[in-house]
């Protein structure tokens, strides 16, 4: 791959936020999610796991929990035909040191680093996605029979986009970086 692919491939992802009901075949999600399962983490703690929903009935239930009509949030959940959703799992001993030494909580950038492979391998798939942090935690606890010793961080939908590619609304470069020479 030349640089200019995964560039433009960064270009590409987005937030999609309109999905067609085409269903996803499990290969392509065991491939996105293994680009997950590759990236990295502090100490090699690898603190997560992933559940994949594609069962409609819990999928849909898991899309009500997270939408507000009042707030209007998160009300295009229900059309994604696969939900991944993000568990934080226990650092290592040495994670949970540098931690401590630190101050600092590694496992949700590793997580955040996760979910940027995750999201770039979907789009080189040619599927949207989007990621949803505003998410009801307890009601998919329950839905998915996930522990309460377990925080649920995360919601990522992933279906084929039929939302059109929006231009990117970033600060400038200029605002952000500080070249030292
Ligand atoms: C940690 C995190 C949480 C997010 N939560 C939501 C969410 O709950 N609902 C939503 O519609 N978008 C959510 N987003 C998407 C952001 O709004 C989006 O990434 C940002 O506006 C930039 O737009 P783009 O992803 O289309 O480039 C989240 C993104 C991140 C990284």
């Amino acid at each position: 791959m030349e640089a200019k692919d995964f560039y433009s491939l960064i270009e590409k992802r987005q937030s999609d936020r309109k999905y067609s009901d085409k269903p996803v075949d499990k290969e392509i999600i065991e491939r996105i999610i293994n680009a997950a399962r590759l990236s990295p983490s502090a100490c090699n703690a690898q603190p997560w796991s992933f559940y994949v929903v594609t069962n409609e009935e819990k999928r849909h239930a898991i899309a009500q929990s997270s939408s507000s009509k009042l707030l209007g949030i998160n009300n295009f959940t229900m059309q994604a035909p696969v939900h991944i959703i993000v568990v934080e799992e226990r650092e290592n001993f040495t994670a949970a040191m540098g931690n401590m030494i630190k101050k600092m909580h590694f496992s949700h950038f590793d997580i955040g680093i996760a979910l940027a492979h995750l999201t770039l391998a979907a789009q080189a798939e040619g599927l949207g996605s989007c990621i949803l942090g505003w998410i009801n935690e307890k009601k998919i606890r329950q839905i998915l029979g996930i522990p309460s010793s377990k925080r649920v961080l995360f919601d990522v939908l992933i279906g084929y986009s039929e939302d059109p590619l929006r231009e990117k609304k970033r600060k400038n470069s200029n605002q952000i970086v500080t070249f030292i020479e």
